[in-house]
């Protein structure tokens, strides 16, 4: 299973994408997740994105290819075991493509892995309810448990559930770097609806408004059960 999720920020990719990748028993590739640990470890890969994702723009085209290149390949390679990814279970891709260019790269990293993209879905979330997911959005550094004050707190204020960990705000959850991230999405991920609708996984939308299970249930009603 190659599945795309698409989606504006705070749409909940990451929530289902972590939900589906259980579900279907196969490796979720976020790039916010990769970029964000690069940061945190000062790579220089972490260095030349920290900058752009402060200021809620893409990260150029290269770093993000290459980033994706690297775990897919590596995926391909340890699931079959012998380097021939024929066998690839495939992967769920959250925040990845971001624009057409990557679209593009994408289509033919998989052919040249000999995979085939399976379908794309779009999580939809009217916008007063994304900026009020993002403002209460609360993850944890430590074991990258998500919660959030408005819909999911967690037992004890500012502790993580899961591990006792302090929560932390994303830098880039602050209303006017939000703004700035809506306005990037509608420029330049919104052109790949027409883009895959165009092509042989035409894109599959589902109401990503209200609660989790129930989004996942409607995302899985929509790829057949
Ligand atoms: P990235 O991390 O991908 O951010 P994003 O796309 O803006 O998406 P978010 O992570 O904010 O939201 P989400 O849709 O995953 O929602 P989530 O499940 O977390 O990218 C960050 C930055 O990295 C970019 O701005 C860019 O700079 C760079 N970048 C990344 N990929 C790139 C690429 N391919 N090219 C170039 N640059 C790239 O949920 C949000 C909150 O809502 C959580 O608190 C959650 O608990 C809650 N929630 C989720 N679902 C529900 C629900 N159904 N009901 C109630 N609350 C919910």
């Amino acid at each position: 299973m190659n599945l795309i999720l698409l989606g504006p920020p705070g749409a909940g990719k990451g929530t289902q994408g972590a939900l589906l990748a259980s579900h279907f028993d196969v490796p979720r590739i976020a790039t916010g997740d990769l970029l964000r640990e690069a940061v945190r470890r000062g790579t220089p890969m972490g260095q030349k994105a920290q900058s752009y994702m402060d200021a809620g723009e893409l990260v150029p085209d290269p770093v993000i290819l290459g980033l994706v290149r690297e775990v897919l390949e590596d995926h391909a390679g340890s699931s079959s075991g012998s380097g021939d990814s024929g066998d690839s279970p495939g992967a769920i891709f959250d925040g990845f493509p971001r624009n057409i260019p990557q679209a593009e790269a994408l289509d033919e990293l998989l052919e040249e892995l000999n995979m085939s993209l399976d379908a794309v879905i779009l999580v939809d979330v009217p916008d007063d309810v994304l900026v009020k997911r993002l403002s209460g959005r609360r993850s944890c550094p430590e074991c990258g448990k998500v919660h959030n004050i408005h819909y999911d707190p967690p037992s004890e204020e500012g502790v993580c559930d899961r591990c006792g960990g302090t929560l932390v705000e994303r830098a880039d959850d602050a209303p006017e770097t939000v703004r700035k991230r809506l306005t990037v999405y509608r420029q330049s991920t919104e052109p790949l609806i027409e883009f895959y609708d165009d092509s042989p996984t035409p894109v599959r939308r589902v109401d990503g408004d209200g609660p989790v299970k129930i989004v996942q249930k409607r995302i899985l009603e929509e790829l057949g059960g």
